[in-house]
């Protein structure tokens, strides 16, 4: 029994150690993320110290002067003058080395960048993100692309509660609030897909406001833009898009989603260039057939709370799969 416990509780311990870690601070790809673990790798050594002296001292007084049969008790010390300075002015000292590299990481971090950095506006929502470029005037969702090398500057912000915007291999996590603008600004250093989250309790599906930010060479990123500001894809006539096209024209959709030149709603992601994102639904889901048909069908069973609700009356799976190949032809 005894031997069963050891074992299932160092499996439990030891699945902790697995991976990949797509959502580590520990593995920093920006100026922000390497200054933050500088940081805390800096104060684990001093706390790892403090703790092996502390531990070290205890345990020699548990030893030294533990009770034995025939020996009268050890006497207390009182008053020790040299005693008491010492371990008033160590953690004294200690603190001003936590203090300093700590008061400089925030200043540092504080989200000053040039002024020819990318700008990107960041607003949360229950329970998605919306990402603006205002320099470029191009609006998309969940889906962040910047520029290797270069300096970005986020605006943070949020359209209805409280949420926070962290990508840990990047930098964060900063509180996105109604009504005020935080800024967080960050030069990744490596090309690749990085996640990130929502890092503020903020409702049902707090859990599942997922986001990607894609590092990208200046050209792609260049390519990506030219893209996203084009008007969205025409469909080919005769298709399932273009049957999907009229669906999407006569049903609840438009009240909530933009489509560029087809509908203006501003409560869910801009749905201009769906196709050409990797996911759904905040980060959620792969951006397939299979699961954009369930999601239309009915969102709230596949997110707790999400916003966007069965459709009614209910749409026929015919109606679904032509939305589908239209969504999915909007690159
Ligand atoms: Cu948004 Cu938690």
């Amino acid at each position: 029994m005894r031997k069963r416990f050891w074992v299932l509780t160092a499996a439990l311990a030891g699945s902790g150690c697995g991976g990949p870690f797509p959502q580590s601070a520990l593995h920093p790809h920006s100026d922000f993320a390497r200054a933050s673990d500088v940081l805390f790798t800096d104060i684990f050594w001093w706390a790892a110290a403090v703790f092996v002296v502390v531990e070290a001292l205890l345990v020699v007084a548990l030893i030294r002067f533990r009770h034995r049969e025939g020996r009268p008790a050890p006497t207390p010390t009182h008053g020790h003058t040299l005693m008491e300075i010492a371990w008033t002015l160590a953690p004294a000292v200690i603190l001003v080395f936590v203090a300093v590299p700590t008061v400089r990481t925030i200043f540092a971090t504080a989200g000053g960048a040039p002024a020819d950095a990318v700008k990107v506006q960041v607003i949360g929502h229950q329970w998605w993100w919306e990402f603006k470029y205002p320099d470029l005037a191009l609006t998309t969702a969940n889906e962040m692309h910047v520029p290797v090398g270069k300096p970005v500057r986020v605006a943070i912000t949020s359209a209805d509660v409280i949420h926070s915007f962290w990508v840990p291999p990047l930098g964060g996590k900063r509180d996105a609030i109604p009504g005020q603008t935080n800024y967080i600004a960050f030069q990744a250093d490596s090309e690749g897909d990085y996640s990130g989250q929502c890092a503020e309790f903020c409702g049902a599906s707090h859990a599942n406001m997922r986001l990607r930010v894609v590092v990208e060479s200046d050209s792609e990123f260049g390519r990506w833009a030219t893209v996203q500001l084009a008007g969205p894809a025409a469909p080919t006539p005769r298709t399932a898009a273009e049957r999907g096209k009229a669906v999407f024209a006569r049903s609840a959709c438009i009240g909530c989603h933009t489509i560029q030149g087809v509908s203006p709603g501003v409560i869910g992601p801009n749905l201009t260039h769906v196709g050409g994102r990797t996911t759904i639904a905040s980060g959620l889901f792969p951006n397939d057939s299979a699961h954009l048909a369930r999601w239309i069908a009915d969102a709230p069973s596949l997110k707790p709370g999400a916003l966007m609700t069965r459709m009614q009356p209910p749409l026929t799976d015919a109606d679904i799969a032509a939305l589908v190949a239209y969504l999915q032809s909007l690159k």
